[in-house]
Formats: structure tokens, C-alpha cells, sequence
């Protein structure tokens, strides 16, 4: 399957920035899926400057409804509206800074896939649930809970996202990356069957140009979501070509 890199913008950027960033990655790099996710005001702007290119757009989150009084929310219909393709849902921040549980991502998952989205679901321990040995446990049940029918079928991605190595440098090592990869194959394939072999499993926290390479080479790495390394388009650029030919 096509590797695809993913970039988190997360909170940052003005739109002239994101567009400029947006421009210099328009080329993309050979035998990789790239994509952009920036803060919702930039999307549209991001998604016309790379109209023609191999890059496409995401969003970071959805509301789970399709329209009504949600006063701040933005629906899955109008991100693909505004151009993108893609929309990040359950990120470990939006977990932590607005209270989303599995069923929140559950229903935002479903309202994405209703949207024609492909959604990127995140599921990650924190450092206590690692250090207490149920790192497999709570990405298993996050998995269980947050990823609903149909997800397989439609594309949806899952990022495996440590909630400890998310912007502090730090990653698993190598073969804890991959065994936890292979416990979500293992538990999609059991839930979903044979097709969710090619479900794509991205790696996220702290991937950068230096630990690209060894982390994409790993079995059932079928990617990366890069948050900070994403600002920057050399970097970003660089862990798109560490993806091993
Ligand atoms: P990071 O963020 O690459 O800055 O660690 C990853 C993410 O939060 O998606």
C-alpha cells in the first residue's frame, strides 16, 4: 500500500503562512501520499493552492452532527466543502483539552464517513498507562470504541499516537512501535476481516527527518502523522522521502 505522510498544523500559522507552506510542498516527493491538515480558517485557501497537486487537505476535528445550533463547531460537509479530503478526529489534545471520549470519536468518525471524509483516527497511552504495561490495552479498546462500521471499507486510517511522545522528542522504540501496530492490525482484521490488512496505520509524536526512516521501515508502519516537523516544509519533505522505496 502507498505510505502517506500527514502533517498536523495543529494551532498555528496565519493563512498567508499556511499558503506559503502549502506551495512548497505543491511538488510532493515520489511514491508517497502527502497531506496537509491546517486550522479550519486556512483550509479553503490551502486546499485552492494545492488544487492540481499530489498534496491534499484534512481538517482536525468535526462536529458529529451535520447542521444545527452548535455555536464555534464546524460540520463534516462543510469541511469538504472547503476542500478537504481527510479530517484528524480523536487527537490525543482534543481528548484531553475538550473532554472527547470513544463514543465522541465514535459519532464524529460517523458523521465524517457520512461527510464522503476520510477520517484519521488517533488512539495513544499516556506515559502512566505505558509504564503500567497497558499500552495494548488502551489502544485496543480505544480502537473498539471510537471506530465504527463501514470504517474499513471507506479508507479510514488509524494513527497510533503515544500521548507522551506528542511534541516532547521522545518515541517508543522501534519494536514497541511495532508491536503495537501489530496488535491494532490483528484487532481490526478480527473485528473487520482480511481487507482491513490494507487499512492504513500511521506512526505519530515527535517524527522527525532523523527517526523517519527507521520508524517507516517498520512492519504495519504505514506512515506518519508529524505534528511540529510539518511546520517546516524541508522537514516534512525529508520524512516523505526516508518512506523506504
Ligand atoms: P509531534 O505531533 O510530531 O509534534 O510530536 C504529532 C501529533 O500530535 O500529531
Amino acid at each position: 500500500m502507498r505510505p502517506l505522510i500527514a502533517g498536523n498544523w495543529k494551532m498555528h500559522g496565519t493563512l498567508r503562512e499556511a499558503v506559503k507552506l502549502a506551495e512548497a510542498l505543491r511538488e510532493g516527493a515520489e511514491g508517497v501520499d502527502l497531506l496537509v491538515c491546517p486550522p479550519f480558517p486556512h483550509i479553503h485557501a490551502v486546499a485552492v493552492s494545492l488544487l492540481g497537486s499530489r498534496v491534499a487537505v484534512g481538517a482536525q476535528d468535526c462536529h458529529a452532527a451535520q447542521r444545527g445550533a452548535h455555536t464555534g463547531d464546524v460540520s463534516a460537509a462543510m469541511l469538504r466543502d472547503a476542500g478537504a479530503t481527510h479530517v484528524i478526529l480523536g487527537h490525543s489534545e482534543r481528548r484531553m483539552d475538550h473532554g472527547e471520549n470513544d463514543a465522541a470519536v465514535l459519532a464524529k468518525t460517523e458523521a465524517a464517513l457520512g461527510a464522503g471524509l476520510v477520517p484519521i483516527v488517533c488512539v495513544g497511552e499516556t506515559e502512566a498507562e505505558r509504564l503500567a504495561g497497558l499500552a495494548d490495552s488502551v489502544v485496543e479498546k480505544q480502537l473498539a470504541g471510537s471506530v465504527p462500521y463501514g470504517f474499513v471499507t471507506a479508507g479510514g486510517i488509524i494513527a497510533y499516537e503515544p500521548v507522551w511522545a506528542i511534541g516532547t522528542g521522545r518515541t517508543p522504540g522501534e519494536q514497541e512501535i511495532a508491536a503495537i501496530h501489530a496488535t491494532l492490525r490483528r484487532a481490526l482484521v478480527e473485528r473487520f476481516g482480511p481487507s482491513a490488512r490494507s487499512t492504513r496505520l500511521l506512526y505519530g509524536g515527535s517524527v522527525k527527518p532523523g527517526n523517519a526512516a527507521a520508524i517507516l521501515a517498520l512492519p504495519d508502519v504505514d506512515g506518519a502523522l508529524v505534528g511540529g516537523a510539518s511546520l517546516v516544509a524541508a522537514d516534512f519533505l525529508a520524512i516523505a522521502r526516508a518512506v523506504p522505496g
